[in-house]
């Protein structure tokens, strides 16, 4: 079988959904990789500021990297804003979605809510934004976690000075992370992971450093 002969899904055979599922399967396979395309699209996007989002995206998992941050960490700030191509209203809900099965919960709702914290930093310069948005959060388990992800990684990465990894470096910790079984319980439910593990970050700087 190359395609399917029904018109209308309801028409549709046992075998050709079984074909059908099988090339799908096929398909998600392809995942990571079409993400990190469209990572490189972010650097056409969004200019004024002193890099690109494609800029900003590997600043961000740079950071989160040298700060001793787990996989799941690293690639969720490095895909954090990559909802700014389609969903420049909700970039945040959008990347999270992306990263909703593959990532432990604490890494997802950061990113989905990294928006309303970011105004901490901006919105008291313009009308009609809300600066402590983030405070509808509050008492949240992950409130803490997000005001950090923002502090350490979000909005301290827009320095076009600052020796930010290729994301090329990411890659394959892009392709891990997609790889894993969607909704695994054993991911998504996770325990919950430090942002900065210091003792690791050290370590990584002296390595980094050897010539
Ligand atoms: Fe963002
Ligand atoms: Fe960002």
């Amino acid at each position: 079988m190359e395609r399917v002969n029904f018109t209308q899904m309801k028409d549709g055979t046992k075998e050709e959904y079984e074909f059908l599922t099988n090339h799908e399967i096929e398909y998600t396979k392809g995942t990571a990789e079409r993400l990190l395309t469209a990572l490189e699209k972010l650097d056409e996007g969004l200019s004024g500021y002193q890099i690109t989002r494609l800029g900003h995206s590997t600043q961000s998992a740079t950071r989160a990297w040298r700060d001793g941050a787990d996989i799941d960490w690293v690639v969720s700030a490095l895909l954090h804003d990559i909802g700014d191509i389609f969903a420049p209203y909700n970039h945040d809900e959008y990347a999270a979605t992306i990263l909703k099965p593959f990532v432990r919960e604490q890494c997802r709702w950061c990113v989905e809510t990294h928006g309303d914290f970011q105004m901490l930093y901006y919105g008291h310069h313009l009308e009609g934004f809300d600066q402590n948005k983030r405070d509808r959060h509050k008492g949240h388990k992950y409130f803490a976690d997000c005001a950090e992800f923002c502090e350490r990684w979000d909005q301290a990465s827009f320095d076009p000075d600052y020796d930010s990894l290729p994301l090329s470096f990411f890659a394959p910790m892009v392709h891990e992370v997609f790889a894993r079984t969607p909704y695994d319980p054993a991911v998504t439910g996770a325990a919950d992971q430090p942002l900065c593990v210091a003792e690791v970050a050290a370590a990584r700087a002296l390595e980094e450093a050897k010539p």
